[in-house]
């Protein structure tokens, strides 16, 4: 053990995305000596590309919200799987931990009046996500960071956690590596905050950061913890189609939010064609009733004017693309057009969505204030993670916390845009909060096992060891994610599902074949060939669990079964790994209170 390099914490965290920066806070604030470990460098985690805003029911743009109403439209917007206590208490406390940040150094856009300037999106009754611009999720980075390293938190920047370490039952730390010099470290915590984000980088097409390579899921999965909803996959209705350097990085839903339209290759406004029965009556019905939406926004007083059909949920607008797509109604690329040119001047669409104005101009060539852009379904969001108590967060291993994207339950089956900059803010508090409680209260410190370290040194060094075979990491990761996006993409069959298992299987023992060139210092070869092991677990998790699910719900279409049952409407799948092998179990999705009822 000595040739280790050790510390010892109360709390570690793992990833400082927003989740884990804000765990790390309250970790800290409440006494706990805390860590907090991320694979890339400070203020770079994922979360600064979240673009559109964070969803909170201030009612500073329109009176009439308040959490009842976020609260519906978020168990709505999941298909009524989300865990209700977690949508509760995040419609509850979302307005709270926005204001906390805006006192932290925030600078959101304002209203008139001065107070935070909210925007309307897809599947919030009113304008619910305040915002910077188009660069929200970059400025709660910011203070985040400022705030948590004025807290003197502790800071160790890119490092890999790969595994946690148990003592019994209990979480006794992670085991890692350093990306630069590859010498492994081990952190000994009482508690272990998973806030590791995503999964996206399993799909060819995405918008995720490159750390997105499903560690935290696999890491609990591993430790023995329960994962939920796996088979619920946000496929982003817009992402870049073109160039394809750039395909699949998002383009935000504040276009849709601020006017923007959809086309097929034949003009149409698609989505009128495509209101689901669920939401007949409660968006636009003619292109005249859109824009006088459009004038009433520009106006700040669109109370009484329905929503244009462009901000449906995500799951409907993604299928409608795909489907005007297959049936050749598409763009050029394989897309269609998302126009804001026509609807708002050009002054207004630099100021509101600086971002997109670049991205086109640099990437595509394309000037947004006069063309509409090409956009397309992108891998954007996991539904599905950790299983987690809702008021603490706690996983069903003690002492293992989860908070943020990794986290399950709380989105059902749809996550509504926004939702996740505020759940990362509600939970990965409550996260820290709980997580400190833990370790502090404990009675009896964990040690960590030096015969877990030593399986664990050698496992991770087995890509080095040239008998194994000659299998390239990133041949292995490419066949993956071509092979995730065809056959467990939008809309799935049980062919497909089952092709994709056997697949997964041969992926699996060929990883075990992997062989990596050069030594331990800086080898993203080595760093990836680890990778594909959290990977392809968790594609497994996915694409079980969705073909255990016999109907389509959310973000999950079952060719065979188009509509969604009543019955799986009751019920979660609980993913666990036993020995060597992952089953699926389903469970009673909770009870939820009267009083809570009548608000749907
Ligand atoms: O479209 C967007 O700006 C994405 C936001 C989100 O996923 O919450």
């Amino acid at each position: 053990m000595n040739k280790y390099e050790q510390h010892e914490y109360d709390v570690l965290v793992v990833g400082a995305g927003g989740a884990g920066l804000r765990a790390a806070i309250e970790a800290s604030a409440l006494g706990a000596k805390t860590a907090l470990v991320c694979k890339s460098l400070l203020g770079k985690a994922h979360t600064v590309m979240a673009e559109g805003g964070v969803a909170a029911a201030l009612a500073t743009t329109d009176a009439r919200d308040n959490w009842q109403v976020h609260f519906r439209d978020t168990m709505r917007g999941g298909n009524m799987l989300n865990q209700w206590r977690m949508a509760q208490l995040h419609a509850q406390e979302a307005p709270a931990r926005v204001r906390e940040l805006q006192e932290w150094g925030a600078v959101f856009d304002r209203t008139k009046g001065g107070d935070i300037l909210q925007r309307n999106f897809g599947g919030h009754t009113y304008p619910r996500l305040a915002h910077v611009g188009d660069r929200t999720g970059l400025e709660m980075i910011r203070t985040l960071q400022d705030r948590g390293v004025h807290q003197g938190i502790d800071v160790f920047m890119e490092c890999t956690i790969r595994a946690i370490l148990k003592d019994g039952d209990h979480v006794a730390g992670g085991f890692g590596y350093w990306r630069e010099s590859g010498r492994f470290v081990l952190f000994q915590a009482q508690a272990v905050v998973l806030a590791t984000g995503g999964i996206g980088r399993c799909w060819e097409i995405n918008s995720n950061s490159w750390e997105y390579t499903a560690d935290g899921h696999a890491m609990a999965l591993w430790a023995g913890a329960d994962l939920i909803d796996m088979e619920f996959v946000q496929f982003h209705p817009t992402g870049m189609v073109w160039p394809p350097s750039v395909r699949g990085t998002l383009i935000t839903e504040g276009v849709r939010g601020e006017g923007g339209v959809l086309k097929n290759n034949r003009g149409e406004r698609f989505m009128f064609r495509y209101v689901p029965e669920m939401f007949r009556g409660e968006y636009a019905e003619t292109e005249d009733e859109s824009d006088r939406w459009v004038a009433s926004v520009v106006a700040g007083q669109q109370a009484e004017v329905r929503r244009p059909p462009e901000l449906l949920k995500r799951d409907v607008i993604a299928r409608a693309i795909r489907r005007e797509v297959n049936e050749g109604r598409g763009s050029p690329h394989g897309g269609v057009f998302l126009d804001i040119a026509n609807k708002r001047s050009p002054e207004e669409i630099v100021r509101k969505l600086p971002g997109m104005y670049h991205q086109f101009k640099e990437l595509a060539d394309v000037d947004i204030t006069k063309e509409p852009m090409e956009v397309g379904p992108t891998c954007h969001y996991m539904m599905g993670g950790v299983r987690v108590h809702p008021e603490t967060q706690e996983s069903t291993v003690p002492g293992l916390f989860a908070a943020g994207e990794v986290a399950g339950g709380m989105h059902g089956a749809n996550r509504l845009g926004g939702n996740s900059l505020s759940d990362l803010l509600v939970f990965g508090k409550r996260a820290g909060e709980f997580a400190a409680r833990h370790a502090q209260e404990r009675s009896s410190r964990s040690r960590i096992n030096p015969d877990e370290v030593e399986t664990l040194a050698r496992h991770s060094l087995a890509p080095f060891d040239s008998s194994q075979g000659g299998e390239n990491p990133y041949a292995i990761h490419e066949e993956l994610r071509t092979m995730m996006q065809r056959r467990v993409g939008i809309v799935r069959s049980a062919e497909d599902l089952q092709f994709a298992l056997e697949e997964l299987d041969r992926l699996r023992a060929r990883a075990a074949r992997v062989k990596v060139g050069g030594n331990i210092q800086y080898n993203p070869g080595w760093h990836l060939a680890l990778d594909l092991w959290n990977m392809i677990d968790i594609s497994e998790a996915v694409t079980r669990a969705a073909l255990t699910r016999q109907e389509s719900r959310g973000a999950h279409t079952r060719e065979e079964y188009p509509d969604s049952d009543k019955d799986w409407g009751k019920r979660n799948l609980i993913i666990r790994k036993t020995g060597e092998t992952l089953t699926v179990a389903e469970e009673p999705v909770p009870e939820m209170p009267e009083e809570l009822k009548k608000l749907l």
